[in-house]
């Protein structure tokens, strides 16, 4: 008897329709795919926070939720999800983060702006960047994406901290972990990126004592997760001098209001949450072989720790 997946984020489906079903029969799944089914009848749950599952209690014979999204923060504490919760882990998403953190630190890195925005006539030839590797580069959190961002950076020569939870030891970067190892990774640090998820132990990491560590006029990338930041603490070190420039993605609410002060401030740029998509073909494959797990009573891949939170 085919598995019955349930397809529950119908904004996705028109991406979907075609990759899913092909993955799962390339991974050798007899499975069905289905935008609704009866609870008691459905085998695995394909979920985005755009779902619209709150109550995950009448799925009783699930074995898991499939969640299309690398930050779990709004199903992880769901008491009614009782079923293992596997986060996405898609190596096109990593790949698009890659190439946002490494634009986005090149642009601030060489200064692109100022010619960008010069059309004034003027020969500006003294805006001369040092070179990366005089210029120190902290990622914040070296799971999936920190990881392979901090590798990309440091493949450019930047000298790169990396900061996680546990101990971490990744070639080529200087890994600090621990409470009692942010103020040394932060130490002067002239970019640095914020890759961790939300969680109640991230909130606020970058805050006015920890901003203050920074280079002055340090660059603030963070397409991670927008509590990450005291928003009102980055502004005042904005308006100080004391950071030169935030790049934001992600925000405590989104869309970002209208008349939130980062849309005028203008050492902000602000992305609206694109930094890096999954990919409809890549994940439909991560989905399918977690299914294929599920189905052959194997280990489930990228399983969420609900203690940790992520
Ligand atoms: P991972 O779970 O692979 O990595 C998380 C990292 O954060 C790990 O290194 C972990 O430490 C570290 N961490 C967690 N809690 C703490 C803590 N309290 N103190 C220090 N370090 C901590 O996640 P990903 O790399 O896959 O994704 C990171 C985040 O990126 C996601 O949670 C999501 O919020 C965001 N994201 C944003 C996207 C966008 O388009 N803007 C797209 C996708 C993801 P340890 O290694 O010890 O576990
Ligand atoms: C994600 C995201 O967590 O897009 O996947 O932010």
């Amino acid at each position: 008897m085919p598995a019955t997946v349930l397809f529950a984020v119908p904004a996705l489906w028109d991406e979907y329709r075609d990759h899913l079903p092909t993955a799962l029969s390339e991974a050798g799944v007899d499975a069905r795919v289905t935008l609704s089914a009866d609870p008691d009848k459905v085998d695995y749950i394909v979920y985005a926070p755009t779902s619209h599952i709150d109550d995950f209690a009448p799925f009783t014979r699930a074995r898991a939720v499939l969640s299309l999204w690398a930050g779990v923060e709004r199903i992880v504490g769901n008491p009614t999800l009782t079923q293992p919760l596997c986060r996405m882990v898609d190596p096109a998403l990593t790949e698009g983060m890659v190439e946002y953190v490494v634009g986005h630190a090149l642009r601030h890195h060489l200064g692109i702006d100022a010619h960008v925005l010069a059309k004034d006539g003027v020969w500006r030839n003294h805006l001369i960047p040092p070179i990366a590797r005089e210029r120190p580069v902290t990622i914040l959190g070296l799971g999936e994406l920190g990881a392979a961002c901090g590798r990309a950076l440091a493949a450019l020569n930047f000298p790169v901290t990396g900061w996680s939870r546990t101990p971490r030891d990744i070639p080529d970067l200087r890994c600090l972990s621990g409470r009692e190892g942010l103020d040394a990774a932060l130490q002067g640090a002239q970019i640095v990126v914020t890759l961790l998820p939300n969680t109640p132990n991230t909130a606020n990491t970058l805050n006015a004592r920890t901003l203050a560590l920074l280079a002055p006029g340090a660059f603030v990338i963070n397409p991670g997760r927008g509590t990450l930041i005291d928003d009102k603490a980055l502004i005042a070190a904005l308006d100080a001098g004391q950071i030169g420039h935030a790049t934001l993605d992600v925000f405590r609410t989104e869309p970002l209001p209208a008349d939130h002060p980062f849309w005028r401030h203008p050492r902000v740029t602000v992305t609206p949450h694109i930094a890096a998509d999954t990919r409809a073909s890549s994940a439909s494959r991560v989905v399918a072989e977690n299914i294929r797990r599920g189905e052959a009573g194997e280990p489930f891949l990228y399983l969420v720790d609900r203690s940790l939170g992520y």
